[in-house]
């Protein structure tokens, strides 16, 4: 019988949350669901749609509008499948204050948890180890040092950004500062999560570090 295990993995914006769950769900052959890109998801509908973004009452009628599928690692919003579009500038400014929105946040939550039960998978967020999945299996909290972050992001192609790097190290501020003093489901690290500091570490130093835990060795 083939045991299903879940790994929670938890951290402020540009730690390598993505970056380290694709690798280790290529070597650990299980799924990889981004819960970030989830969030984007909503805020890019709500922003295409003109909807109001500081109006809740707004958002939660444009959010009942929303079929949300996750296929292939694929998010799908009413039948469009959404890519690049989760990445622009304007996308990443307002992604925070979309997801302080309940009404948003239990949406997602609850189909995290479907599409978790499943299969063995890893989920990379910012409230998995605590309220997503609480009772995962293993639970990874990763941190960097907001400079370290920003000049990541800067060298990243795929992150679409036409900010300079001061302008990025305002933006993981500010969202880190959002993130984490939201009233639901704040970006907190799980009691039982492991930190890894990735400061002056590689990916790979990352992942080795990751699956020696999981392999308890
Ligand atoms: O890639 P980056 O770390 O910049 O962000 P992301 O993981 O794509 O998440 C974008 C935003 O979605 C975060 O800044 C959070 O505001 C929100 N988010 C959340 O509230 N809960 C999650 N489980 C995942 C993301
Ligand atoms: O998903 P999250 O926003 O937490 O971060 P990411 O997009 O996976 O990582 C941000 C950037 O940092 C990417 O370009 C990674 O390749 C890079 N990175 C790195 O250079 N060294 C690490 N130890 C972790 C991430």
């Amino acid at each position: 019988e083939k045991k299903v295990f879940r790994i929670a993995i938890d951290g402020p914006s540009a730690s390598g949350k993505s970056t380290i769950s694709k690798y280790l769900s290529e070597i650990l052959a299980i799924d990889y669901l981004d819960t970030g890109a989830m969030y984007r998801a909503i805020t890019f509908y709500l922003l295409e749609n003109g909807y109001s973004l500081t109006d809740e009452n707004e958002i939660e009628k444009g959010i009942k509008k929303i079929i949300l599928k996750y296929d292939n690692n694929n998010i799908i919003i009413n039948n469009k499948i959404l890519k690049d579009e989760l990445r622009t500038e304007v996308v990443t400014k307002n992604v925070s204050l979309i997801s302080s929105y309940s009404s948003v946040r239990s949406k997602l939550v609850n189909i995290q948890r479907e599409i978790a039960k499943k299969n063995s998978i890893i989920l990379d967020g910012r409230d998995i180890g605590t309220v997503v999945l609480p009772n995962a299996e293993y639970k990874f909290f990763l941190v960097a040092d907001p400079e370290v972050r920003a000049r990541r992001r800067l060298k990243d192609k795929n992150s679409r950004l036409n900010m300079t790097f001061d302008e990025i190290v305002e933006d993981i501020k500010r969202r880190d500062y959002l993130d984490s003093t939201r009233a639901i489901s704040p970006l907190k690290k799980a009691e039982d999560a492991i930190v890894i500091d990735s400061s002056k570490l590689t990916i790979n130093e990352v992942v080795e570090n990751i699956l020696k835990s999981i392999r308890g060795i």
